[in-house]
């Protein structure tokens, strides 16, 4: 039976977030839109922490999408080193606090070096339980559902053997719960190709907040608006009463 989250309270288990708004929090700055990258990894750090305070187990954020790389060569150069920076500065940290690391998107087209990266901020938190954090680098919705196919395909099965059951096991977050809640900043109101399976049935929630000021204030808001909604997965709110005598 559907489940009202005002009556449970609810914590949701998996949180997914599109970090929007680092080039324009930047700009208001006159600073290029690479400084507003560099602030944005760090409310990230911060971030991390204040959901596994919160009682969330997976946090997903979309750090570089597929269609990233249209952006000019400067800024997707970046976007890359800041990644490589931010492993060597704060993988012993993350990795201190009990935060598990995924990478999960398409790792063809980045550089050795960077998937590199990816493998030993993997390795290095594989036995950590806190929070369970999964970098979307190099991914898209669209991509997800298209590699999940080709491995169905490749793996043998046959046209009546693909329902979605056998899609969702293929599909790049497997190892988690779809998303309860979905959270954008910056003020946009869409998900831009962002676990466009896995959101099915989550709660939308959008945020003026530009993604370097975004912090605990707008997390609790986030979160206590996700703890009024009623979930009700395609069912109804209030199940019929049942006849007396029935
Ligand atoms: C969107 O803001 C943000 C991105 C495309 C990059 C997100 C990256 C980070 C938050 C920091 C790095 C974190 C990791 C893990 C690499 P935008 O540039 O589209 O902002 P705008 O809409 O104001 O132009």
């Amino acid at each position: 039976m559907p489940v009202s989250n005002a009556v449970q309270g609810a914590v949701p288990r998996h949180v997914a977030i599109v970090m929007d708004g680092n080039g324009r929090w930047a700009n208001k700055r006159f600073m290029p839109r690479f400084f507003g990258h560099e602030q944005g990894m760090e409310t990230l750090l911060r971030v991390i922490d204040t959901f596994a305070d919160r009682g969330v187990e997976y946090l997903t954020v979309f750090a570089f999408s597929s269609e990233n790389w249209k952006r000019p060569g400067e800024e997707v150069s970046g976007l890359m080193n800041l990644v490589l920076i931010g492993v060597s500065k704060y993988l012993r940290k993350l990795a201190a606090e009990g935060v598990r690391i995924r990478i999960v998107g398409d790792r063809c087209g980045v550089s050795d070096k960077l998937r590199a990266a990816w493998d030993e901020a993997e390795r290095l938190t594989a036995r950590n339980t806190r929070i369970n954090l999964s970098v979307a680098f190099n991914y898209g919705g669209r991509w997800d559902v298209v590699q999940a196919c080709r491995r169905a395909v490749a793996d043998g099965l046959q046209p009546e053997q693909i329902d979605e059951q056998a899609l969702a096991r293929r599909m790049a977050l497997a190892f988690a719960p779809d998303p309860d809640l979905f959270i954008r900043t910056g003020g946009e109101m869409r998900v831009s190709n962002f676990l466009l399976w896995q959101t099915a049935y989550a709660e939308l929630y959008f945020s003026d907040c530009l993604w370097p000021d975004f912090g605990a204030t707008e997390i609790d808001a986030a979160l206590a608006a996700y703890a009024r909604r009623d979930r009700r997965f395609g069912g109804v709110r209030h199940p019929e009463p049942v006849p007396q005598g029935a």
